[in-house]
């Protein structure tokens, strides 16, 4: 266990019965190069939008990935707000799960973004995953509404969303390689999560987290 960090968001971390979700240090984006150099997304359909650094040739690919992770870290105002996790299964790196407010401080708002090696998708590790990081933007941080979006075509990502609770909240647009594609929106509100809370999910290192955020103990 390396030492806690000076920046309270890389020390909090959430613990499930299958993974955790580890603040985004350098240590252990290092350690997540590897899975990204051997390509997270290898064919369509493109779940990213467009240009994303996950669809660079190595080695820019592991360039623009770690700088898009060190520019959005730095950015934290009442109105937007990122927290970069890595998924830890059996103790080693395999994705990362992050956690977005938007407009956080008027609406309690968050959306969130992920990906699990390749390897290990399609196992129920996907919905874990954001279980977990649901638990703490609701139970930790006292969101009230978490959004997700996805491409139509990606059947993981909205299935993940349906199989939580989420109901469907409209369409928009995106690019994607260069071309407009359709996005699926998903919308859970506090009241539904409510309903299938875990009990079996651990937060740590929330308290000092708040300030950086701006967010009141108290509300
Ligand atoms: C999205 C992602 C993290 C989900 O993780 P996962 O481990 O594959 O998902 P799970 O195994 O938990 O599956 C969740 C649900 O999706 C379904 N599912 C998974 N892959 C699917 C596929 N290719 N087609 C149809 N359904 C699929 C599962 O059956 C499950 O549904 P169920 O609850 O009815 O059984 C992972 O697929 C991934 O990294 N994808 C690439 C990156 C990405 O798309 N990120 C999201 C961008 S919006």
């Amino acid at each position: 266990m390396s030492k806690p960090s000076a920046y309270p968001p890389l020390n909090v971390q959430v613990h499930t019965p299958q993974l955790s979700l580890l603040g985004a240090t350098d240590e252990l984006l290092e350690r997540l190069i590897p899975t990204v150099r051997k390509g997270v997304v290898t064919g369509p359909p493109w779940p990213f939008d467009d240009p994303m650094s996950l669809y660079a040739d190595s080695p820019e690919r592991e360039w623009r990935w770690l700088r898009g992770i060190w520019g959005g870290r730095s950015k934290v105002s009442e109105s937007f707000w990122r927290l970069y996790f890595v998924v830890m299964i059996d103790g080693e790196p395999m994705g990362m799960q992050d956690l977005l407010g938007i407009d956080f401080a008027s609406f309690g708002t968050v959306t969130t973004f992920s990906w699990l090696s390749p390897d290990l998708r399609g196992g129920g590790l996907g919905k874990e995953m954001r279980q977990a990081v649901l638990h703490l933007a609701f139970e930790g941080f006292g969101a009230g509404e978490a959004g997700s979006d996805a491409f139509v075509d990606n059947h993981a990502s909205n299935r993940v969303s349906e199989a939580l609770g989420y109901v469907p909240n409209g369409v928009s647009w995106d690019n994607r390689k260069g071309e407009p594609a359709e996005i699926k929106r998903w919308r859970l509100t506090r009241e539904q999560w409510a309903k299938q809370r875990r009990a079996d999910i651990e937060l740590a290192g929330v308290a000092d987290c708040l300030p950086v955020l701006g967010i009141d103990p108290q509300k």
